[in-house]
């Protein structure tokens, strides 16, 4: 695998003495989607935002493709693209003016064909002659994405893409984020919607506080603290968990007419089956059964509120 961008010891305190960012390690694989979880404030736009050359770092150092950051800023910085959280844009410009522009900001020649490709793809092309300030919203999103991808770059920062997008973009730029992988660019992602990174990611990373408290694989994230939870509809109506039941720790839940069963599912021995057998055994009788494994968002909650708060 080749590494892309590497991050090493990066920090960054304000000058309001505010530390955003603390020790962060991270490597970034040629080719992936690194979708950065975090909760608001946690440091994700001060990360893109120092990798894009926006925000200067106060500790660490960045490598994009081989160039140090510090010394091979413009060959590191026309590798990458950024799509912004805040949208700004030259309002006074039309649409093809700007992102024709902007491919020239990064010294690459120009590419009329391309950059006619690139509208269509966004579906702006009929657009093109238009004021970036006659648009709307979800219509300047689309001018930043093609502004971001006017050269061609080989990573691509999306800072929550998706924030109040309708459905329709929202689905574009999905499909727009995997043809750009199968062509090698490789994606980092930060999102609130933690459904997306699920669906979207190869890795995840969660940061919260300015560190960086877990990389990991994602389906290895979900299959490492996933859990299962069984839920059992109940014949009849129970008072209490029985007694006899003690052994497996169940709730009581839907007005006394459901068990409810968390369990590890990598376990060896669930107590699944041994639950059931015994439930026969004393005459407590089910009429449906189901079992749900947790959810990315389950084990984000998890981290964030729970062990990720030690310092
Ligand atoms: N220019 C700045 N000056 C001082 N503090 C800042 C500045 N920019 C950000 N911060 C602070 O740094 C912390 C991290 O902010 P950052 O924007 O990186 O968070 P984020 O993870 O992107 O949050 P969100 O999910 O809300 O976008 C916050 O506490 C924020 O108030
Ligand atoms: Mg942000």
């Amino acid at each position: 695998m080749t590494v892309v961008l590497q991050i090493s010891g990066l920090g960054k305190t304000y000058k309001s003495g505010h530390k955003a960012l603390s020790d962060v390690d991270l490597s970034i694989n040629k080719g992936e989607i690194f979708a950065l979880l975090g909760p608001n404030g946690a440091g994700k736009t001060t990360m893109i935002s120092i990798v894009c050359g926006i925000v200067t770092a106060s500790a660490g150092t960045v490598t994009v493709g081989g160039h140090d950051h510090a010394q091979g800023y413009r060959a590191a910085r026309s590798m990458i693209g950024l799509v912004p959280q805040e949208l700004h844009t030259d309002a006074f410009e039309t649409v093809l003016a700007t992102v024709s522009f902007s491919r020239g900001l990064f010294g690459k020649p120009k590419n009329p064909a391309f950059i006619e490709q690139l509208l269509k793809d966004l579906s702006l092309w009929d657009k093109r002659d238009s004021k970036i300030m006659e648009l709307s919203g979800g219509m300047k999103r689309r001018v930043m994405i093609a502004k971001a991808l006017s050269h061609e770059p080989e990573i691509l920062f999306l800072d929550e893409p998706t924030a109040g997008v309708d459905v329709e973009l929202r689905r574009d730029m999905w499909n727009m984020v995997r043809s750009l992988r199968e062509r090698g660019v490789t994606i980092i992602l930060t999102t609130h919607y933690i459904e997306e990174a699920e669906e979207m990611a190869d890795r995840v990373g969660v940061i919260t506080g300015g560190r960086l408290i877990l990389v990991e694989q994602k389906d290895e994230l979900i299959k490492k603290l996933g859990r299962k939870t069984l839920t059992l509809n109940l014949a009849e109506q129970l008072e209490a968990v029985p007694a006899e039941l003690a052994d497996w720790k169940l709730e009581l839940a839907g007005d006394g007419h459901e068990l409810v069963y968390e369990f590890d599912s990598q376990a060896e021995a669930t107590g699944v089956p041994s639950l059931l057998r015994r439930m026969t055994d004393i005459g407590v009788a089910f009429k449906d059964l189901h079992t749900r494994q947790s959810s990315l968002e389950d084990i984000f909650v998890g981290l964030v509120h729970g062990g990720g708060d030690e310092e």
